[in-house]
């Protein structure tokens, strides 16, 4: 049977709504698994009531279809059968209630306000509240580049989805954990066009402890160094490296090289040469 496509959807929703043609793609890849599911999926941003239409007929009967808007409006659209919520989206309080009340959830799409602190407690204040391996997803990431929302900005959402970023990388064995935020339970972002996607996913958001190996070994020689500036390095340190030899010289020299002069040079070299080979994809 063909799969459904959130576009035709929308295109039969007899009520209004107005999202950005770019989005329809990236909804069916997010969201094309959740169809015909017993799931509860959570828009914030009702309006005119057209994309709660869109979702029901999307995913099907057995959805749960939740809207949340700061309009008391809103509630007009309970007739037909959705769930309706009145609160503010940057209001910590209103997430408290509205959790206790629904429960988790499986999907979260943010259409609201844009703001980037709404954006950023929206997304907080439910992490905890999804379903493992749901999703949080925000739209209208072009806020984060807009005047009319304050931003360019150092605190833009955006900014923040990069810090993010370096939170799940951070778990890695190579780096180092002395950091107070490895625990959040986010598994994936995933980036399109305006959206931003989160995957809750505590099991698959540990800390990642050990390198492992499988099968038979060779022994090839690894090349990753071959022809880039640590080979530059190592070189330089070889040839220097007879100074080790000199009688009492040679034993400072060996403490001092240790501790400072091979990574000190292994810095100096890689950073220069990152300078000159990276800029022009910073274009
Ligand atoms: C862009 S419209 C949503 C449109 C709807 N999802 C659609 O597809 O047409 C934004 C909605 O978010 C609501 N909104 C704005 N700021 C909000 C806030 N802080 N908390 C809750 N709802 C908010 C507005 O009242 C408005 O109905």
């Amino acid at each position: 049977m063909l799969k459904k496509k959130i576009k035709d959807c929308f295109l039969n929703s007899p009520y209004s709504s107005t999202k950005h043609d770019s989005y329809f793609n990236t909804y069916d890849e997010l969201f094309s698994k959740y169809i015909d599911k017993d799931i509860t999926f959570v828009e914030i941003g009702v309006l005119n009531g057209g994309s709660l239409f869109m979702w029901k007929d999307y995913f099907g009967d057995k959805a749960r279809i939740i809207g949340i808007d700061n309009n008391i409006n809103a509630k007009y659209w309970e007739k037909y059968g959705f769930e309706i919520f009145i609160g503010n989206q940057s209001d910590v309080n209103f997430w408290e209630s509205f959790k206790n009340n629904i429960g988790k959830v499986d999907i979260i799409l943010d259409d609201g306000g844009h703001l980037d602190y709404q954006q950023a407690v929206t997304l907080f204040e439910n992490i905890d509240n999804i379903n493992e391996d749901g999703l949080i997803v925000i739209e209208d990431i072009h806020s984060s580049y807009m005047k009319e929302f304050g931003n360019p900005s150092k605190f833009s959402f955006t900014n923040l989805v990069t810090k993010l970023i370096d939170k799940i990388n951070y778990r890695s064995s190579h780096l180092n954990k002395n950091l107070n935020f490895l625990k959040l339970p986010i598994c994936e972002i995933r980036i399109f066009e305006s959206i931003y996607a989160f995957r809750i996913n505590k099991k698959k958001s540990g800390i990642s402890k050990e390198v492992i190996n499988n099968g038979k070994f060779f022994g090839f020689k690894d090349l990753r160094h071959s022809n880039t500036s640590i080979s530059k390095a190592q070189n330089l340190i070889k040839k220097i490296s007879f100074l080790k030899n000199i009688p009492i010289l040679g034993s400072i020299f060996k403490n001092l090289y240790i501790k400072y002069i091979r990574d000190k040079l292994y810095t100096i070299y890689l950073k220069r040469e990152k300078k000159k080979l990276m800029r022009k994809y910073f274009k």
